[in-house]
């Protein structure tokens, strides 16, 4: 299947695998660009620019298709290393970056003097039109039932993808809520030119992640997800759990006046004790409302190609049944 994003980004199939923070290591990028998709490296998981490089190296010596790594711009109080992260990218010879979090337009020129492929990840057109304006090659759009950072607009992908389509000239994927070859036709169908997930990545063989986690989105539904951090304008959907539920109690009762201090105990440095620890109440972790679409633990090959072969059922026989005259 050819699309614009396949061909930007010389990848078999239009299936990304978005940065996830404490999952996004090179074994789990590896095997989705090996399986044809485009896997990304989570950037700031790496703690430094330096652990970054030997990422990116094993990342490497695991495939010789295509990855891409993730830089994430966070409201932070001490700022990372950014400038050193943009370096061990450009040095170790990545050719795809994935931004999110914030404007990235102070690091596209380094980036693509260097030949880097640039795609913004946007929760809302504007913010699509804005990366269109800096120079982005492409977007990822993500609708509010994306786990992570839906935004504060609140729009689903039913709308804001053919938004999307109406006023982007950029090639974009759709994002949140994705998981299958009915997903993957839909996108397209909604103007889309490809699709990226996350929570569907995380429950595969090769997800260098506790099998706890794989465990719990498996049994969670749709109905299992919460926003929070919404008082502080960083809304964040998670799967629930204890620590989530003490979280809106601190924001149900502090209203108004919560401050990122108050609620330190159950979001801050918990990605490594649920992700690697597999200590499933230890914090609140991103979730995407798919996980009620998500039901066994394939290998990223086994999945990538029942979502190709779905798609293309779909398309060849379902949809063409119905258009047939
Ligand atoms: C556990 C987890 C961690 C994530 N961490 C990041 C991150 O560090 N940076 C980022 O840009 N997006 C992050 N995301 C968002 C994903 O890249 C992707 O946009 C999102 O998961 C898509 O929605 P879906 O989960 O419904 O597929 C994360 C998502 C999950 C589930």
């Amino acid at each position: 299947m050819k699309t614009r994003i396949t061909e930007l980004f010389g990848i078999e199939h239009p299936i990304i695998q978005g940065g996830m923070h404490y999952v996004g290591f090179a074994e789990l990028a590896a095997a989705v660009s090996n399986a044809g998709g485009l896997g990304i490296i989570t950037g700031l998981t790496q703690r430094t620019p330096e652990l970054l490089a030997d990422e990116i190296r094993r990342c490497r010596a695991m495939t010789d298709q295509p990855f891409g790594v993730n830089l994430t711009f966070l409201p932070a109080l001490a700022a990372p290393d950014y400038p050193g992260y943009v370096r061990a990218i450009i040095d170790g010879g990545v050719k795809i970056v994935e931004t999110a979090g914030n404007n990235p337009q102070k690091w596209l020129p380094a980036l693509q003097d260097a030949g880097v492929k640039v795609i913004h990840k946007c929760t809302s057109v504007r913010h699509a039109l804005k990366a269109q304006s800096i120079g982005c090659d492409a977007a990822s759009v993500d609708g509010f039932e994306c786990g992570g950072h839906p935004g504060e607009d609140d729009v689903p992908n039913f709308i804001l993808l053919p938004r999307a389509a109406d006023e982007l000239a950029i090639p974009f994927v759709a994002s949140g809520g994705m998981a299958d070859g009915r997903s993957l036709v839909a996108a397209l169908a909604l103007g889309a030119d490809g699709m990226n997930m996350g929570t569907r990545f995380i429950a595969t063989q090769e997800a260098p992640v506790h099998d706890n986690v794989k465990r719990a989105i498996v049994a969670a539904t749709e109905l299992d997800t919460r926003l929070v951090m919404r008082p502080l304008r960083n809304t964040e959907r998670v799967l629930n759990n204890a620590a989530v539920e003490r979280l809106l109690d601190k924001e149900r009762s502090l209203g108004a006046s919560l401050k990122f201090e108050d609620i330190l105990g159950e979001v801050a440095g918990v990605y490594p004790r649920i992700m690697q620890g597999g200590e499933m109440d230890a914090g609140a972790w991103s979730c995407g409302m798919v996980a009620g679409l998500i039901h066994d633990i394939p290998s990223v090959k086994q999945l990538i190609d029942r979502i190709m072969a779905e798609a293309h059922a779909i398309i060849g026989e379902r949809l063409a049944k119905l258009s047939a005259r």
